[in-house]
């Protein structure tokens, strides 16, 4: 889970691999590097941190950034502890090829100790370093070119890649391949420039005509010729489709924010509209969700719904458990992607599966759906990335159109993934009869003014704020809610630990007399969902337990209330709602809290230790 990038052209390189480094961090800050090609000099330059880190390298010393062809990395670290020189690119022993990689070689062992025998050292701890090897070995055995060693070293490899490989010799080209990790090749006017990249965020200001790889293609771009892709195990040319990108630059910039997560925060209001934009048709009672309306027969016959996803993703997913089964009486099971995946689960074509993830990339989630779609079950992705592979590999699926979300901590994906599966959850149960159409009107009028409550809300920052600063400095905190908000209070200990390093924890507020209580104490802050819908008086009286044990209570509360907020030590209000969507504003004041405190505490909020915006590894 790294992020590569690249650039062959008549522009300097430098400036345009390095700035893509920095938009594609988000994949990975562990480690950055970058290799320039200059009048027969390759010169890599790479540092154990960030982007920034390795331009203070290069700015001391000008010659390093000289090119017109260029290919850099930013690495999340699989094989190999994140130090200089496990930092990519990673150069063959010859020094004539180069080689940036995102993925894992499983089996480089084996392939190690064969290149060892013949004759090969190794610098650094990588599969990488193994890899560009092997395909050095393969082009001196065979006597073929760059691209014919590629793909024959590939199909030697057991594992996931996307490679950029640059050939001192063959100056005029860079070679590419996946599998299992996304590639996107931005091509330039006239085939004179092309852009390599793990997403296209690092080239939309240079060009919107884009190709993505599929798993199992390579991928020879070359100057003033263009781009041939090829099937790397049968060698059978593939017909490539252009792509017109309708990201923006504006999109994947801070836009006056500090931090990425702060700006997603505040886009929620325009996101949870784009989601439902032209699908909920509130005044006519009509929602259009051409994924579903093409394989309405899929859903309403299903025996059940199995829901896969990861993190933020899965907890979307639980909430999606109560819209289904309380709005289309359809029953649902949720399921991590990674235990899935590995436990041979029971699955018929008669079973839905939905597999839910923001950046589309995520492998657990990738292979519970290829093991779905093997034993017959229709697989449904809600996707944020447009083309991403999960988009790809589902039989059908809705685009969540939160636009591209940079900071690690997910916030407004999750808001639409919620909106977009409350969508799917009205639409089946009117479908499906469960719903009166009383109920179903009443219930689009309420989440169309979801937008403009969500606007309101965000207005309680400096509340918040204030809330974060007394709370800041504890080390362990209890989030509790019930029903629709049991993983509301699970995203939001999650959104906790992940940026700030406190340990948090979820539970169903009833579940915490069976064994979390004993935590507490004066010096623990429990969060407590308490809307006015639901479970309010059972969750009352859970608050009440907690004070009688001198627990510190911040309760999010339905405006008005005034119960709670005589027991509470704070109470955060949120605009009235119907219960099936009060996730959708119970958890902004929880993102924002997270936000606050992490920030006072000084941590990276953007880019948090240890973590990866996309988790394409196992
Ligand atoms: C949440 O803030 C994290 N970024 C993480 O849990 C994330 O939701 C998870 O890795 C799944 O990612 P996906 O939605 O891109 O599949």
């Amino acid at each position: 889970m790294c992020g590569i990038t690249g650039y062959i052209g008549y522009r300097e390189a430098y400036p345009i691999v390095v700035k893509g480094l920095q938009r594609l961090e988000y994949r990975g800050y562990d480690s950055a590097g970058i290799m320039m090609y200059d009048d027969g000099n390759i010169r890599v330059s790479k540092t154990k941190g960030k982007v920034s880190d390795l331009e203070v390298i290069t700015n001391s010393n000008e010659d390093s950034k000289k090119g017109n062809i260029g290919i850099g990395h930013t690495r999340w670290a699989t094989h190999g502890v994140p130090n200089d020189v496990n930092s990519h690119p990673h150069t063959s022993m010859s020094g004539n090829l180069v080689i940036v990689h995102n993925g894992i070689i499983e089996n480089y062992d084996t392939i190690k100790k064969e290149l060892v025998s013949r004759g090969y050292t190794f610098e650094s701890d990588t599969d990488t370093e193994v890899l560009v090897n092997l395909i050095e070995e393969v082009k001196k055995q065979e006597g073929c070119k760059l691209g014919k060693a590629v793909q024959l070293a590939l199909t030697q490899v057991i594992g996931a890649y996307a490679i950029a490989v640059f050939d001192k010799t063959k100056t005029n080209e860079i070679v590419v391949a996946r599998l299992g990790s996304p590639i996107a090749l931005g091509i330039g006017k006239d085939n004179k420039e092309f852009f390599v990249a793990s997403d296209a965020s690092p080239f939309i200001e240079y060009t919107k005509e884009a190709v993505y790889l599929e798993d199992e293609e390579m991928a020879i771009i070359k100057l003033g010729k263009g781009i041939k892709v090829r099937k790397i195990n049968d060698d059978s040319l593939v017909d490539t489709k252009t792509q017109e990108l309708q990201m923006s630059l504006e999109q994947i910039e801070k836009g006056g924010y500090d931090h990425f997560m702060l700006k997603e925060i505040h886009e929620q209001p325009k996101a949870i509209l784009d989601t439902y934009r032209g699908r909920m048709l509130a005044d006519k009672g009509i929602i259009r969700m051409a994924g579903i309306d093409d394989n309405l027969k899929k859903f309403t016959n299903a025996d059940r719904i199995i829901i896969v996803a990861c993190g933020t993703s899965w907890h979307a997913g639980l909430v999606a458990e109560y819209l289904f089964e309380d709005i289309a009486r359809i029953p649902v099971e949720v399921e991590y992607a990674s235990e899935f995946r590995y436990r041979n689960p029971i699955i018929t074509d008669k079973d839905v599966v939905i597999a839910i993830s923001q950046s589309g990339e995520t492998a657990d989630t990738l292979a519970a759906i290829k093991l779905a779609k093997s034993k017959g079950a229709f697989v449904f992705g809600v996707c944020n990335v447009v083309g991403s592979s999960i988009a790809r590999e589902t039989h059908a699926g809705a685009y969540t159109h939160a636009g591209p979300e940079i900071g690690v901590a997910s916030t407004k994906a999750f808001t639409t993934q919620i909106t977009v599966l409350s969508l799917m959850a009205l639409k089946l149960g009117k479908e499906k009869g469960k719903i009166s159409t009383p109920l179903f009107h009443t219930y689009l009028q309420t989440l169309q003014l979801i937008p403009n409550k969500v606007e309101e809300l965000l207005k309680i920052d400096d509340q918040v704020k204030y809330i974060a600063s007394v709370y800041k400095d504890a080390t362990n905190c209890l989030y509790l809610g019930r029903g629709f908000n049991f993983p509301v209070a699970l995203e939001g200990a999650l959104k906790l630990k992940e940026i700030s390093y406190i340990h948090a924890e979820g539970y169903p507020a009833a579940e915490m007399k069976h064994g979390p209580i004993a935590l507490i104490d004066e010096n623990m802050p429990i969060f407590v969902i308490a809307t006015n819908k639901g479970h309010y008086e059972k969750v009352v009286s859970n608050i009440q337990e907690i004070k009688s044990r001198a627990g510190k209570i911040i309760a999010v509360v339905t405006e008005g209330d005034e119960t709670v907020k005589e027991i509470a030590d704070h109470v955060i209000e949120i605009p009235d709602t119907e219960e099936a969507f009060t996730p959708l504003l119970t958890t902004i004041p929880l993102q924002l809290l997270s936000y606050h405190i992490a920030v006072m505490l000084g941590k990276n909020v953007d880019q948090p230790r240890n973590l990866a915006k996309s988790v394409t590894v196992e």
